[in-house]
């Protein structure tokens, strides 16, 4: 990739020098040599074109997590069809305005001594049916382009109405510097409704409705694939909707700059079929599990790698290179059951430590302790791909980075401002060791 760019690098200057050369010669040249020279740029732009092609960079392919240009659902297609739209209508104008450009320099340039040194022509004021027509056109290329914009505005402001009775409807709050998702459709007795962090998990083939709150600076939400971006703000309410045709796993991102971790506030949307999305619901509206001896025998205490991270070095999550073989969809999906190696002591030691280093003050664990709003709910964090708002992949290496260090991690993080330093909250290997293997119990 680096010699690619490299050649392309070199044959870009060669060209550049030859160019500048070719046309200080041709200058001075008979016309024959003014199309040689014509014929050898050419050649060598073909051969740039070429090398580009070869060379398969990704951008060319634009097939990143986080593309606009391949689309999984309505929403996000309608986008990306005023996008070409636009875009075509524009090359098309940029190719007239080039060729008449160009065939005024080549027609009326200089040939000679004389020719340089020659009186301008008589100014006109000009042709009035040209202006006239060029005003046409202009108003024409607007109108094409304004057609399909008010279409596309006016789908993407709600699901269709054929598809009302069918929408599901999630209610997203952006915080600094992460995503709460609630589901009012999925009351729990006592505790009102389902309320998850960072992963959205939605029904696929089906029309979702987000209404989209902040309780702090103005956020904006984005699922590429899917839909966006619209923002969230304070004091007012906002909604988008988005629909996936196929289960699947998005990458989201927060789209408006919103301090300084907005960059690392990020989400993931988990699409389902039915089935899967019933059963996670069911699943989820259960009260946190709860581990205890009698039932597993006591495993070694796990070896965990407490890697000397780099400030705002990055975890693994947007490479997903982890389980080489496995989709993240399939991942998701074997995250959503125990591991099997799981200690019953150290579990109970971190359930302790939970209550002790008072993150239950600021964390839900529904059916154990913790009660707290204010951080993300973690009744089920165990089953979640990611942590840290989707920045770090959920293993216990990358989780015991967070809770180590979570200043170093999303800098400015409220967990570190206003939990850990007014409480000097301090975690020792051992500690983390024991919260990392109870929140990853939390299935
Ligand atoms: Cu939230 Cu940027």
């Amino acid at each position: 990739m680096a010699a690619c760019s490299r050649t392309l690098l070199q044959v870009g200057n060669l060209f550049a020098d030859i160019l500048l050369f070719t046309t200080t010669v041709t200058m001075r040249l008979s016309s024959f040599l003014t199309k040689l020279a014509l014929w050898g740029r050419t050649a060598l732009l073909m051969g740039g074109v070429l090398l580009l092609t070869g060379c398969k960079f990704n951008f060319w392919q634009m097939d990143g997590h986080q593309t606009t240009m391949v689309t999984s659902g309505p929403v996000a297609k309608s986008q990306l069809e005023v996008f070409y739209v636009t875009c075509w209508v524009t090359l098309i104008i940029f190719l007239i305005v080039g060729a008449v450009l160009a065939y005024a320099t080549i027609k009326f340039k200089a040939r000679n001594s004389a020719d340089e040194h020659a009186e301008p022509p008589a100014q006109s004021h000009g042709n009035p049916m040209i202006e006239l027509s060029l005003i046409g056109l202009s108003v024409l290329a607007l109108v094409f382009i304004a057609v399909p914009t008010l279409k596309a505005i006016w789908f993407t402001y709600d699901p269709p109405e054929e598809q009302k009775a069918n929408v599901y409807e999630i209610a997203a709050t952006g915080y600094q510097w992460w995503f709460k998702f609630s589901y009012p459709a999925e009351q729990i007795d006592g505790v009102g409704s389902l309320t998850t962090a960072n992963e959205l998990v939605i029904p696929a083939g089906r029309p979702v409705r987000i209404s989209l709150r902040t309780v702090d600076v103005i956020h904006s939400f984005w699922v590429p694939k899917l839909a966006g971006k619209v923002d969230m703000i304070p004091n007012r309410g906002n909604h988008l909707w988005l629909q996936a045709d196929e289960p699947g796993y998005f990458w989201g991102q927060c789209a408006e700059f919103c301090g300084e971790s907005h960059a690392v506030m990020r989400f993931r949307v988990i699409a389902l079929n039915e089935q899967d999305f019933a059963e996670w619901v069911a699943r989820e509206k259960q009260p946190a599990r709860t581990v205890n001896a009698a039932e597993l025998a006591s495993a070694e205490k796990p070896q965990i790698e407490f890697a000397a991270f780099k400030r705002n070095a990055y975890g693994f999550s947007d490479k997903w290179n982890a389980k080489a073989d496995v989709s993240p969809l399939d991942n998701w999906k074997q995250q959503q059951f125990p591991a099997k190696q799981e200690s019953a002591p150290l579990i109970a030691e971190g359930r302790e430590l939970f209550l002790n280093k008072t993150c239950a003050g600021c964390h839900t664990v529904r059916g154990h302790d913790g009660l707290g709003i204010t951080g993300p709910d973690l009744t089920h964090i165990g089953s979640r791909t990611t942590i840290a708002a989707g920045l770090l992949e959920n293993n216990p290496e990358q989780l015991a980075r967070w809770l180590a260090h979570p200043d170093q991690v999303k800098p400015g993080n409220k967990m570190y401002e206003t939990g850990y330093i007014p409480n000097n909250i301090q975690l020792s290997n051992e500690e983390v060791t024991a919260l990392v293997a109870y929140l990853g119990s939390l299935k």
